[in-house]
């Protein structure tokens, strides 16, 4: 069958990678794609957003399977166009999207449905919002209700703080219209956890956990970025808490958006706080994790194609979701000054050290071919993935690959997994 992804990041890679192990498919199509992509699929210029080109170029090919790698498609309604064209897509519809696209419906849906999360209120105006601030308990944290690029989120830990947060989201739109309407949240501390799941709208079938950094620096200082390195699974998501998250949190997300006539198909990622009073949902999103999809796909045994149609065939009951008994760890190697400034277009070299390694995977976000050379061509360059027994023996080995690559202003945090030492 032919397979067109749609995407251009590290997490479209793992994607592309994982479908090219499956036998039963003999063409990829990547939409835009990168140029790590390009290795192993046909990649077209098309941009995410262009459904009309995107549906013209899938029917064209006669392509069998769609899969949406990004959120701001799917939120658009992406899979909408596909299916009124009569296309197999996988993903969920519009109204199903909305789960990651609007903070403030999932905040209502989860209040409605008894699902834990933080204590919260919905604003759309600024002076309602400061006139709460005065008497709120700091720290606080505001949240644009739309997408702005996993950015539209502040944590104010005075009431100068959080006041001013609220004139760059809401006066100064510094998010844009995702900041018209914002969600003031508790302030919860604990350790966070990336838990993705499989949905055919009924059955949700959990991957195994993960765990993302997102601060640019060690120690968690620094901006915060797209996510600059992952470790799965997660040791402090024991066995205890995954059965408590599936009492409380995923089948009644499920049902709650079937309930709503909303049935969502596709992947639920469910970003996760495990608090003193228990596991507490800090966001949903409506994708795969972008670096989380580069440690927990190498580590699934099932052809991901047969997953992605019984989603879209609502046949997931049917499938028994298996993974490695081991550990994977995800370095990202930047350009220095990510995610601020940063140069472009040096040559990558060592890329072909790769090959043949078993368990040693290297999957490009920011890169793009000049004269058949590998050059930098973004904030977040590569992701260098390494399977181990045991997560300190991933952890060895991704350091070591991320000798084997070289590039001028080269960065990555040196403890991505430091927090497995204190399992
Ligand atoms: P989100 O985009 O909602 O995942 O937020 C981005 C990051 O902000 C999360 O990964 C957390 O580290 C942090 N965060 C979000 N909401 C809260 C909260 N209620 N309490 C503490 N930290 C939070
Ligand atoms: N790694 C976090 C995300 O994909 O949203």
């Amino acid at each position: 069958m032919k397979v067109l992804i749609v995407g251009s990041g590290g997490r479209e890679h793992a994607i592309a990678w994982k479908v090219a192990q499956s036998p039963r498919v003999e063409k990829i199509y990547c939409a835009p794609g990168n140029a790590g992509i390009g290795q192993i699929a046909e990649c077209v210029p098309i941009g995410a957003m262009e459904f009309d080109k995107l549906v013209a170029f899938a029917r064209e090919k006669a392509i069998d399977l769609t899969v949406i790698g990004m959120d701001d498609p799917l939120v658009g309604g992406i899979v909408d166009a596909f299916e009124a064209a009569g296309l197999r897509v996988f993903g969920p519809r519009k109204n199903a999207a909305i789960l990651e696209g609007s903070k403030a419906f999932s905040k209502d849906l989860m209040k409605k449905y008894h699902i834990p999360t933080a204590a919260y209120a919905c604003f759309d105006s600024a002076s309602d919002a400061l006139a709460y601030l005065e008497t709120a308990k700091m720290p606080i944290v505001l949240k644009a209700d739309g997408l702005a690029l996993g950015k539209g989120v502040l944590i104010c830990n005075t009431r100068e703080e959080a006041k001013e947060g609220v004139k760059t989201l809401m006066l100064d739109r510094q998010f844009g219209a995702a900041g018209s309407r914002i969600v003031v949240e508790e302030f919860m501390t604990g350790r966070e956890v990336s838990v993705l799941s499989f949905v055919d709208g009924d059955t949700i079938k959990i991957m195994t956990s993960a765990q993302d950094h997102k601060r640019a620096k060690d120690g968690d200082q620094g901006l915060n970025t797209g996510g600059m390195g992952t470790f799965s699974p997660s040791p402090f998501y024991t066995e205890e808490i995954d059965r408590i998250c599936r009492e409380t949190i995923y089948q009644p997300t499920v049902d709650a958006m079937k309930a709503e006539g909303r049935p969502f198909k596709g992947i639920i990622f469910f970003g996760l706080m495990l608090t003193e009073d228990g596991p507490k949902v800090l966001e949903y999103n409506a994708r795969f994790g972008d670096p989380e999809t580069q440690v927990v796909l190498p580590r699934m045994k099932n052809d991901i194609v047969d997953v992605f149609e019984a989603c879209v065939d609502g046949t997931l009951h049917q499938v028994d979701l298996q993974f490695e008994d081991n550990a994977a760890v995800c370095v990202v190697l930047a350009s220095d000054g990510y995610p601020e400034h940063y140069e472009k277009g040096f040559p990558i070299h060592g890329l072909e050290t790769f090959q043949g390694k078993d368990g040693y995977y290297v999957f490009h976000a920011g890169t793009k071919l000049e004269n058949g050379q590998f050059v930098t061509n973004g904030g977040r360059v590569l992701g260098v993935t390494a399977k181990g027994e045991t997560l300190r023996q991933a952890r060895a080995n991704a350091y070591a690959a991320t000798e084997w690559i070289t590039f001028d202003n080269k960065y990555m945090r040196h403890d991505i997994g430091k927090a497995i030492d204190e399992a």
